[in-house]
């Protein structure tokens, strides 16, 4: 399949009039992983964020399928099967993990409900003993799998995830890199933002560099892996 499920198309945009992101053009087939890598500050949450209909639109569009989400407001992107996660606070703590996830299915009809969660419990087994407990009390690794497992129960087309891997051990973090490698199979789009640059440009169909707010380099992420300036930015001798 070749759909273009995403198409943002020379976007700016930011908080009330001020500028973050400027001129962002990036275009995401069906069932592909893009990745946004970038510095600290860069607008790699901003520009997630706007997909998902957060934060001030100022010029140029975001089509999903075909369509124009700019007017759409985030809780109408859910049902159209959009979902996020974002990159922090992203689990309720005082809920059980069972209700972080059934929150994730608040526009989904009841019959969908209980399918929904039997898939997210397949795809994060090991949240199954834990369904009872407070969210908050889960390690890094297991509240992040939370988090995406809620982003999962609408049954989304369209996956975005602002740093699923940060601050977790090198075995979690293989975990989610191989967890979102599973979602992608079941049929999901990703568009993701990662720290950790060298995993996820290994998983990445396209990447793209954003530098102060704008484009500064894209190509594959075998591409970008095997750009002398990406590498010196981003990979350096850090094993990153
Ligand atoms: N709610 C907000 N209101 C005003 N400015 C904001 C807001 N959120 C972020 N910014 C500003 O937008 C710029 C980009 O922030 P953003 O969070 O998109 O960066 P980022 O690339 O995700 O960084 P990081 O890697 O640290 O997560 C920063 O200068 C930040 O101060
Ligand atoms: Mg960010």
């Amino acid at each position: 399949m070749t759909e273009v499920v995403l198409d943002i198309a020379d976007l700016s945009a930011g908080y009330g009039s001020q500028a973050i992101i400027e001129h962002i053009t990036l275009q995401l087939v069906s069932e592909e992983i893009a990745v946004i890598i970038g510095p600290n500050g860069a607008g790699k949450s901003t520009l997630l964020k706007q997909v998902f209909g957060l934060n001030q639109h100022l010029a140029g569009d975001i089509r999903f399928n075909g369509s124009s989400i700019i007017n759409v407001k985030t809780s109408d992107l859910v049902p159209l099967g959009i979902s996020a996660v974002p990159q922090s606070s992203n689990v309720f703590p005082t809920l059980t993990v069972s209700e972080n996830l059934q929150i994730g299915t608040y526009a989904s009809p009841p019959a969908d409900k209980k399918a929904a969660r039997e898939r997210v419990l397949q795809l994060f087994p090991d949240l199954r003993s834990k369904l009872k407990q407070a969210a908050g009390e889960l390690s890094g690794g297991q509240r992040q799998m939370v988090a995406i497992g809620r982003a999962l129960m609408s049954e989304p087309q369209l996956l975005l995830l602002d740093e699923p891997t940060a601050g977790l051990s090198p075995a979690y973090l293989e975990k989610i890199f191989d967890l979102i490698l599973q979602i992608r199979d079941t049929g999901v789009t990703i568009l993701m933002v990662e720290q950790n640059a060298r995993q996820a440009l290994r998983i990445a169909d396209i990447a793209y560099v954003l530098a102060n707010g704008r484009h500064a380099h894209s190509g594959t992420g075998a591409e970008l892996l095997a750009s002398d300036k990406v590498r010196r930015m981003f990979l350096g001798g850090t094993g990153r």
